[in-house]
């Protein structure tokens, strides 16, 4: 069996910064840098223009991870797309990055899927591509993680506590296989359905007949508590330090590693107090941890993959580097993975 390597990095965020100030002067809301910094790390978060979907973000990020793989199109098998902000209900973002990329144009018909774990759909996503690629089905998967969280987002006081914290990027990998003893060694993945509306997005019910209420012409009427994500942030605190902990521990204890074995800590980036805290409690120095939410704010399941194509482009990410990879989102749902670069 081949061992599945990440062989190329690549990101992108719209040019477009928005500082702390600016949701205050330009948005209207009312808060402060001093309050979003001390909370949660973040000085800014980009904001890609009306237009502008996941796929549009992820194309140039899957490309430089492409170039940077020495790979073309055709070496491509297949797509996985994670994201929680797809352009549509259906179908998959996965397609429309296929379709953008120019995979159709040359009848490269790879199959494409889209992995709904929010925050943690990079993890999970680098679980599914690593086996599809151990097991011999595929040589190159792409894998891509990419928010528009910005038109999404309730950008007035009275959304402020969830506004303040997403920022719009992609970052993406290409899992290859190889004979070489590196690679992906393995993860650990979890979920717990009884906080699946904790932090949560519901926008329709189809549950309900029509799944989005319609007034007397017809027209879809979605209310605020539906409209917009909805977040008990101090259970959302409590439950990522102790997952994130437990699922890193879960898969040092699998492989027989302790901190000093790991070269490079790239946790999600929701909110650099989490990670300092999860820092502190398992004793690990602060010059093996890579952090962007300063710059990026959250970006959900594009965080990691953004970090990694940072590091690599940083020379801090270097080949025989053991890296620990840790997310944690809404579900909730959770995941480690162990990856010798
Ligand atoms: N600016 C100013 N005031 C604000 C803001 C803001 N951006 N947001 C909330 N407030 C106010 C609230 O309205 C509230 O005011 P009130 O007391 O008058 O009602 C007050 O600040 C305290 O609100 P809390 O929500 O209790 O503030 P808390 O100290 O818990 O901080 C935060 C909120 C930063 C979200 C915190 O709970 C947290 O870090 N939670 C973790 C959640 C997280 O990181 N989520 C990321 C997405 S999920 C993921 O990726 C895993």
């Amino acid at each position: 069996m081949p061992n599945a390597y990440i062989s190329g990095t690549g990101y992108y965020v719209p040019p477009r910064v928005v500082t702390n100030s600016q949701l205050r002067d330009v948005y209207g809301i009312d808060t402060t840098d001093e309050w979003i910094r001390q909370r949660t790390g973040i000085v800014e978060r980009r904001f890609a223009d009306e237009g502008t979907g996941p796929a549009d973000l992820a194309k140039p990020a899957a490309e430089m991870a492409l170039r940077n793989a020495g790979l073309t199109l055709r070496d491509i098998d297949m797509i996985v797309f994670a994201t929680l902000s797809p352009e549509s209900a259906f179908p998959g973002s996965g397609v429309y990055l296929q379709q953008k990329m120019g995979f159709c144009d040359i009848g490269h018909f790879v199959p494409a899927l889209d992995v709904r774990n929010q925050c943690s759909g990079f993890v999970y996503g680098l679980a599914t591509a690593a086996s599809l690629v151990m097991s011999g089905q595929h040589r190159h998967v792409l894998l891509v993680g990419s928010e528009v969280h910005s038109a999404a987002l309730d950008l007035s006081t009275r959304g402020r506590q969830v506004a303040s914290l997403f920022g719009d990027g992609a970052g993406a990998v290409v899992v290859s296989a190889t004979d070489e003893d590196r690679g992906v060694r393995g993860w650990a993945l979890g979920a717990d359905g009884r906080y699946a509306e904790t932090l949560c997005q519901r926008v329709w019910d189809m549950r309900r007949r029509p799944f989005i209420p319609v007034d007397e012409r017809g027209v879809g009427q979605v209310v605020p508590e539906m409209m917009w994500a909805h977040m008990d942030g101090r259970a959302v605190f409590k439950h990522a330090v102790e997952r994130m902990i437990g699922a890193l521990m879960q898969v040092f204890a699998a492989h027989r590693l302790t901190l000093n074995d790991v070269d490079l800590f790239v946790f999600h980036q929701a909110n650099l107090r989490i990670n300092e805290f999860i820092r502190e409690q398992i004793g690990a120095p602060p010059d093996k941890f890579v952090s962007n939410i300063e710059r990026y704010g959250n970006t959900t399941a594009a965080t990691i993959p953004i970090l990694l194509a940072e590091a690599v482009e940083q020379g801090r990410l270097r080949r025989g580097m053991k890296v620990a990879a840790v997310a944690f989102g809404s579900g909730f749902t959770w995941g480690a993975a162990i990856v010798d670069w």
